[in-house]
C-alpha cells in the first residue's frame, strides 16, 4: 500500500482539538477571568501580591484560564522595566508531595527544560548560582530540609538582575567589542561590586545599550501548582512559599502561590487550615452552561474543520452531551476530535451527529472500562453478580437479594467473601462512580433502604474485563455468569 493524502478528511488542523492548544479567546469566562486578572493585576502595580487558590470541576477552563492570562501578563510586563516576573507552572498530576514538587521545580531548572527564552539563556547562570553541582536531584533520599533550601535558593535567584539584566549584559558584550570586560565572564561582571572602574563601564553600557539596572526593579516569582490534591495532606510547599520572604527564607524576590484544584474536599481542608496571614483568595471556577459549551465548541469546529466538513446541528447536540457530562469543555472538545476521525474512516466527508453519537458511545465505553478496571477484586465480583441477576431481569435489586450471589462467587474464586456490610459501602463507592444506579427504596421499617441497578448495561465490555481480571485462568468471571451471558447472546441471535 502507498500513502496518500486522504481525500476526505474534515480536519483543517486538528492541533487546536489537542489538549496543549491555548485560544486565542476564551469563551463564558468573563468573571473568572477577571478575577485571575486581579491577583496577576497586582505585579503591574508593585503591590503585595495575593495568593490564590483555584476551584471549579473537572473541565471548567482552569488550566487554560491561568496559561491565558499569564501569557498575557508577560506580554503586558514587558512595557514596563521597573517589574520582572517569573512564571513556574508545575503540574502535580503525578506527583504526592510537596517534596516531590519541589524536586520536580528545581530540576526543571537543573535539566534546563523551562520554555521560556529568557530561562534558557540564563540558565547556566542560575545553575552556577545553585549550591549543588548535580544535573538533577534525585528523587528520594535527599533530606527533606535539604531540597527546601535548595528550592527556595532557587526562588531567590529568579530576579531580574540574574536572568533578563544579566543575558542584556552578555548579548551587549557580545554584540560590540568592550575591551575592558572581554575577559571576564558575566558572572565576573554582574557578581564584582568591588572594582569601581568595573561598575562604571557597566553604568555606561546601561546608559548606551538602555538596560535597566537591577536596583530599579521588582522581582516577582509566581508558582502555579496545578491539580495541587494530588499533593494531598503534605502540602506544605502551598504555605512556605507565601512566607517564605517573612520567613527569611529567600529576600530578592517577592513570592505567591497559585493553587489549582477540581476537588472540593480539598479546598475545604485548605480553607479549614488557613488563617489571614496567607493572603489567600479564592476564586471558583463555575460549570459551563449550554450556551457557553456551544459558543467554546463553534470557536473550535470553525479552527478544527475544513469550511463546510461539519454539519451546524452537531454544536447544540455537542454542547447538550457535554453538559449532560458535568458541562464539562474537555469533554466536548475531545467528542469534536473523535467525530473527525469517525467520519475519516468513514470516508464521510461532513462530521455530523451520528459522528458525535459513535465517538459519545466509544469515549463513555472508555470511561466504563477505565472505572471496572480499578475497582477490587471482590468489587469485580459484585458487579458480576448485578450483570447476573440483570441478565434474568431481576434489578433493581437489593443488598439482601444480591448479597447470597456475590458470596458464591467470592467464595468460588477468591475462596473468601465480605461481609454484608462491607458490600453496603462497595455499592455506595460503585454507585458513586456511576457505574450502578442506586435507589432509595425505603419500605417501612425492617426493610432494607436501597435498590441497585446497571443503567444501559454494557455486558460485553464488562464481561470482558472480568473474563481478563487477575492472573488466574478464566479471570473472576463465575461460572454461572458465563453460562447465563451465552444463553443470553444465543438468544438476541436468534431471529424472532
Ligand atoms: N472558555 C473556554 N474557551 C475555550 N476553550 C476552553 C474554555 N474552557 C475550557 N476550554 C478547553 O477545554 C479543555 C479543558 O479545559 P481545562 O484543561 O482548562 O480544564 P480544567 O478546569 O483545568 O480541568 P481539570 O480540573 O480536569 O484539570 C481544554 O482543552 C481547554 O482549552
Ligand atoms: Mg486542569
Amino acid at each position: 500500500m502507498t500513502f496518500e493524502r486522504s481525500a476526505t478528511t474534515p480536519f483543517a488542523d486538528d492541533t487546536v482539538l489537542s489538549e496543549a492548544y491555548i485560544p486565542n479567546e476564551l469563551r463564558g469566562r468573563d468573571n473568572e477571568l477577571n478575577e485571575v486578572s486581579e491577583i496577576l493585576q497586582q505585579i503591574i502595580d508593585r503591590e503585595e501580591p495575593f495568593n490564590s487558590f483555584i476551584y471549579g470541576i473537572s473541565g471548567t477552563g482552569k488550566t487554560v484560564s491561568i496559561k491565558y492570562k499569564i501569557q498575557q501578563l508577560q506580554k503586558a510586563l514587558s512595557a514596563y522595566d521597573d517589574v520582572h516576573a517569573t512564571f513556574i507552572y508545575q503540574n502535580c498530576e503525578s506527583i504526592n508531595s510537596s517534596y516531590q514538587a519541589a524536586i520536580a521545580i528545581v530540576n526543571s531548572f537543573l535539566r534546563g527544560s523551562r520554555d521560556r527564552p529568557e530561562d534558557r539563556i540564563t540558565y547556566d547562570y542560575l545553575k552556577n548560582g545553585l549550591s549543588t553541582d548535580k544535573k538533577a536531584l534525585p528523587t528520594a533520599g535527599l533530606p527533606a530540609d535539604r531540597v527546601y533550601s535548595l528550592f527556595f535558593e532557587l526562588l531567590d535567584l529568579l530576579t531580574y538582575k540574574n536572568t533578563v539584566y544579566c543575558s542584556a549584559v552578555q548579548n551587549a558584550v557580545e554584540k560590540k567589542s568592550y575591551p575592558d570586560l572581554e575577559d571576564l565572564t558575566v558572572t565576573d561582571i554582574i557578581g564584582n561590586k568591588q572594582s569601581d572602574s568595573l561598575q562604571s563601564i557597566l553604568s555606561n553600557l546601561h546608559e548606551q545599550e538602555g538596560i535597566t539596572p537591577p536596583s530599579e526593579v521588582r522581582d516577582y516569582v509566581v508558582v502555579v501548582l496545578d491539580e495541587v490534591d494530588r499533593i494531598g495532606t503534605r502540602d506544605e510547599l502551598l504555605y512556605e512559599i507565601p512566607r517564605s520572604r517573612a520567613n527569611g527564607r529567600v529576600d530578592s524576590v517577592t513570592p505567591s502561590v497559585i493553587g489549582i484544584s477540581n476537588d472540593i474536599a480539598y479546598k475545604e481542608s485548605i480553607k479549614s487550615k488557613t488563617d489571614s496571614s496567607l493572603r489567600l483568595k479564592e476564586i471558583t471556577f463555575k460549570k459551563y452552561n449550554v450556551e457557553e459549551l456551544q459558543e467554546i465548541i463553534t470557536q473550535r469546529a470553525e479552527l478544527a474543520f475544513k469550511s463546510g466538513a461539519y454539519d451546524e446541528a452537531i454544536i447544540g447536540f455537542t454542547a447538550a452531551i457535554a453538559r449532560k457530562n458535568g458541562g464539562d469543555a474537555r469533554y466536548a472538545i475531545a467528542l469534536l476530535q473523535k467525530a473527525g476521525v469517525k467520519a475519516k474512516q468513514l470516508e464521510d466527508t461532513v462530521v455530523t451527529e451520528t459522528h458525535i453519537n459513535l465517538a459519545d458511545e466509544e469515549k463513555r465505553r472508555d470511561r466504563v472500562y477505565e472505572v471496572v478496571e480499578d475497582l477490587n477484586e471482590h468489587e469485580k465480583l459484585l458487579l458480576a453478580a448485578i450483570v447476573y441477576h440483570n441478565i434474568h431481569n431481576e434489578t433493581p435489586i437489593s443488598r439482601t437479594d444480591l448479597y447470597p450471589t456475590y458470596n458464591q462467587f467470592a467464595n468460588q474464586l477468591l475462596e473468601s467473601a465480605n461481609v454484608s456490610r462491607r458490600v453496603a459501602d462497595y455499592l455506595k463507592e460503585m454507585s458513586q462512580l456511576g457505574l450502578l444506579t442506586r435507589e432509595n427504596a425505603y419500605a417501612g421499617p425492617g426493610q432494607s433502604g436501597f435498590t441497585y441497578d446497571i443503567d444501559r448495561v454494557d455486558y460485553e465490555l464488562m464481561i470482558k474485563i472480568l473474563a481478563s481480571a487477575n492472573d488466574r485462568p478464566g479471570g473472576l468471571l463465575p461460572n454461572k455468569l458465563k453460562k447465563a451471558y451465552e444463553r443470553f447472546i444465543n438468544q438476541q441471535s436468534r431471529p424472532q
